[in-house]
C-alpha cells in the first residue's frame, strides 16, 4: 500500500519518477501525484484513479527538473481525492513531502499546528509532516526532518524536498519500508526495489529512524540525533526482467510459470541428493529446537494457507503441537507464549502490519520468532530472531502464486530439519520425504507443460455464480487457497470447506450442476474424501477433482478431473494448488478481469 518514489540526479526526473510509480502499481493505490523542484517553485500534479490520469495531468507539467517526488496513495485517512493525494506542500508552497504509513498522533499535532496558524488543505494524517518540517527549517531540510521525526508516533516512511535546497531529498522510515537506489551520479528513493531496478542494482537499506540525506552524488545516513551511521550499499539479488512480463500476458501467469524455479531456488543448497537438510542459514540453534513444546504459525491471506498446509506435516513428523492463526486474530487473543513456544510468522512481503505486530507481541512475551519471508531487509527480517528466506524472486501479481508454493516448500524443509533434530520421525521416512521434495520442481513443471482439460473446464464453468471448494487434511489448505484465488481475481463468490464439514451447512447450497472443486490427491484421508464426492454427486452437483495422474477410478466419479503428477502425500499440496491457480486465472481472463490488480486489493497490506 502506498508507494514512494524519489529521484535526484542529472536527468529530467519526471519520466523516471512516473515509470517508478508504474512499477509500484502492484502495491495498490487509488490516487497518485508528482512534485518536481523547479527554480524557486514546486510543480505539483495529483490525480484520482489509476496512473493514466496522473500521466495525462503530468503532460502539462513537462518539467525538466532533476529532483522530484512521486507517490501512489491507498486511502486510509481521508477519501481518495486530489486534495488528499500526495505530495503535500507546506503553507509557503516551498517544501513537498510524500508519506507511506500512518501518523497515529496526527490529530493532536494538527490542532497544535492550526493553533500556530498553519493552513491545512487535506484530510490526511500525512499533511502534519510537511507543516512540522516547515516550522523547523531554520537549520535546513535534514535538521527539520530529524526534528519532525521526534514528534511523530506511528509507522511511516517519508521523503521531503525543498525549493530552498535544490538537488536534495531527505528520507526517513519507522516500521515502513524505504530503500535508496545508488546510481552513477543519480540516486533513487523508493518503497520497494522494483521502482529503480531498471536503473541500478545497488541499494542502501535504511533501518528504523535513519535519516538519509540524498544528493545526486551520494547518500549520507544519520540517526535522528544527527550522529553518523554506516549503511553500506548492497547488490539487489533480482534481475531487472523480474519487473517485466517477459512475453507473458500478465505478471500472474508469468509467476505461475516461474514456480519450478522459485521452489528449486528455495531448496538450493539446503537439501542434498540423499534428502538431508541443511538450514544453518536460518540461525535457530538445535538446542532451542529440541526444547520446543509448541509452535504457533501466524500469517495472513495466502501465506496463512501455506502455514495451514504445512502444519499437518510439522505436527505429524516433528511431533510438536502446532496452532495456526490469522495474525489479525492472534494479536488480540492474548496468546499464551513462552520461551519454549516458537512463533513462525509467514509473510512474503515482510511488511504485513498484522503479522509484524503479532511478531513483536510474541517476542515481547519471550517467544522466539522465526520469520518466513521473500524480501531481504524487510521489516519482518528485523523483527525476528531468525529468518528463513524463500527465494521466489520478485512477485508483482497481487494474487500470490510462486511465493505460496515456495513457502510450503520452505516449511517442509524446516519440518524435516526439526524432525531430525528432535529425533521425532524415523530417518528413512525423513529421507524419503526429502528426496521427494527435491523432485517437486520437476513435478510442477510437468503439470505446467501438460495441463490438459483445464481450458475446457474454465470455458464450461466461467459464467457460474458460485463455486464450492472442498478438501481434507493437507488438501484443506489447498482448497482454501484455490477458492481465494478465484474470488480475488474473478470476483465470483466462493466458499472453501473442510470436506467433512460440508454436511453441516454448505451442502444446502448445492443444486444441479453447481461446480464443486475437490482437492483429491492421494493421502491418508482419500477414501473419506471419495465419500464426500459421492455426497456431492448425489445432489446432482458437478465435481471438478484434482487427482493424481494414475488415479483413473476418479474419472468415473467426478464430472471433470485435473490430473497432476503423483508425488509424496506431504508434497502433493504444492503440485495440487497449481491447477487451482490456473483455473482461477483462466476463468478471470474469460470474465475480462484485471488479474494483476484486482479491485480493492493491495499486494502489501501495511494497515490494520
Ligand atoms: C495481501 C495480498 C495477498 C497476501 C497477503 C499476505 O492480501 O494481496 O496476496 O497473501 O496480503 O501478505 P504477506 O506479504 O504477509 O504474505
Amino acid at each position: 500500500m502506498c508507494g514512494i518514489v524519489g529521484y535526484v540526479g542529472r536527468r529530467p526526473g519526471q519520466p523516471i519518477i512516473l515509470s517508478g510509480l508504474r512499477r509500484l502499481e502492484y502495491r495498490g493505490y487509488d490516487s497518485a501525484g508528482l512534485a518536481m523542484v523547479e527554480p524557486d517553485r514546486l510543480a505539483v500534479v495529483r490525480a484520482v484513479g489509476n496512473l493514466d490520469s496522473l500521466f495525462a495531468a503530468a503532460d502539462g507539467l513537462d518539467s525538466s527538473s532533476c529532483t522530484g517526488l512521486g507517490h501512489t496513495r491507498w486511502a486510509t485517512h481521508g477519501r481518495p481525492s486530489e486534495e488528499n493525494a500526495h505530495p503535500h506542500q507546506d503553507c509557503g508552497g516551498r517544501i513537498s513531502i510524500v508519506v507511506n504509513g500512518i501518523v497515529e498522533n496526527y490529530k493532536s499535532l494538527r490542532e497544535e499546528l492550526v493553533g500556530r496558524g498553519h493552513v491545512f488543505t487535506s484530510e490526511t494524517d500525512a499533511e502534519v509532516v510537511v507543516h512540522l518540517i516547515e516550522e523547523h527549517m531554520g537549520d535546513g531540510l535534514a535538521a527539520a526532518v530529524r526534528e519532525t521525526v521526534a514528534r511523530l508516533d506511528g509507522h511511516y516512511a517519508f521523503c521531503a524536498t525543498s525549493v530552498d535546497e535544490p538537488g536534495l531529498i531527505v528520507g526517513t522510515r519507522h516500521e515502513a519500508p524505504l530503500v535508496v537506489g545508488v546510481g552513477d551520479g543519480e540516486m533513487f528513493l523508493a518503497s520497494a526495489i522494483p521502482a529503480f531496478l531498471c536503473h541500478t542494482k545497488r541499494m542502501v537499506v535504511l533501518e528504523d529512524d535513519d535519516v538519509a540525506v540524498v544528493r545526486a552524488d551520494g547518500v549520507t545516513v544519520t540517526d535522528v540525533a544527527g550522529g553518523p551511521v554506516d549503511r553500506p550499499a548492497q547488490e539487489v539479488p533480482w534481475d531487472d526482467d523480474a519487473a517485466e512480463k517477459g512475453g507473458y500476458e500478465t505478471f500472474m501467469l508469468k509467476e505461475i510459470y516461474e514456480q519450478p524455479t522459485a521452489i528449486a531456488d528455495t531448496l538450493a543448497g539446503r537439501l542434498d541428493d540423499d534428502g538431508g537438510v541443511d538450514l544453518s542459514d536460518v540461525g535457530l540453534s538445535d538446542d532451542l529446537l529440541r526444547r520446543l513444546r509448541r509452535i504457533y504459525i501466524v500469517a495472513c491471506g495466502t501465506s496463512y494457507h501455506a502455514g495451514l498446509v504445512a502444519s499437518y506435516a510439522l505436527e505429524r513428523l516433528a511431533r510438536v503441537p502446532v496452532q495456526i492463526e490469522v495474525a489479525s486474530e492472534f494479536r488480540y487473543r492474548d496468546p499464551v507464549l513462552d520461551a519454549e513456544t516458537l512463533v513462525i510468522a509467514i509473510t512474503q512481503s515482510g511488511e504485513t502490519l498484522d503479522t509484524l505486530v503479532a511478531m513483536r507481541l510474541s517476542r515481547a512475551a519471550g517467544a522466539p520468532v522465526l520469520a518466513l519471508t521473500n524480501i531481504m531487509g524487510s521489516q519482518a527480517t528485523r523483527d525476528a530472531d531468525a529468518v528463513l528466506f524463500t527465494r521466489a524472486g520478485l512477485e508483482i501479481g497481487v494474487a500470490a502464486t510462486k511465493t505460496h508454493t515456495a513457502q510450503v516448500a520452505a516449511l517442509l524443509l524446516f519440518t524435516l530439519h526439526l524432525a531430525e533434530v528432535r529425533g521425532a520421525a524415523p530417518t528413512d521416512e525423513l529421507i524419503r520425504v526429502g528426496r521427494a521434495l527435491r523432485n517437486v520442481p520437476q513435478d510442477v513443471q510437468a503439470y505446467l507443460d501438460n495441463h490438459r482439460g483445464l481450458d475446457e473446464i474454465a470455458e464450461r464453468y466461467h459464467d457460474r455464480r458460485f463455486f464450492l471448494y472442498l478438501g481434507r487434511h493437507t488438501g484443506f489448505g489447498v482448497c482454501l487457497e484455490g477458492a481465494l484465488k478465484l474470488k480475488e481475481i474473478s470476483y465470483i463468490p466462493t466458499e472453501a470447506y473442510a470436506a467433512g464439514e460440508m454436511k453441516h451447512g454448505p451442502i444446502a447450497l448445492l443444486d444441479e450442476g453447481s461446480p464443486v472443486v475437490v482437492v483429491a490427491t492421494d493421502g491418508p484421508v482419500y477414501p473419506k474424501l471419495v465419500s464426500n464426492i459421492e455426497e456431492v454427486r448425489a445432489r446432482k452437483a458437478d465435481v471438478i477433482a484434482v487427482a493424481s495422474e494414475d488415479n483413473t477410478a476418479i474419472d468415473e466419479l467426478a464430472t471433470a478431473v485435473l490430473h497432476v503428477p503423483r508425488c509424496d502425500p506431504w508434497l502433493a499440496p504444492i503440485v495440487a494448488v497449481v491447477p487451482l491457480q490456473l483455473l482461477a486465472y483462466r476463468i478471470a481472463r474469460l470474465t475480462g478481469c484485471d488479474v494483476d490488480q484486482p479491485r480493492n486489493l493491495a499486494k502489501t497490506v501495511t494497515v490494520e
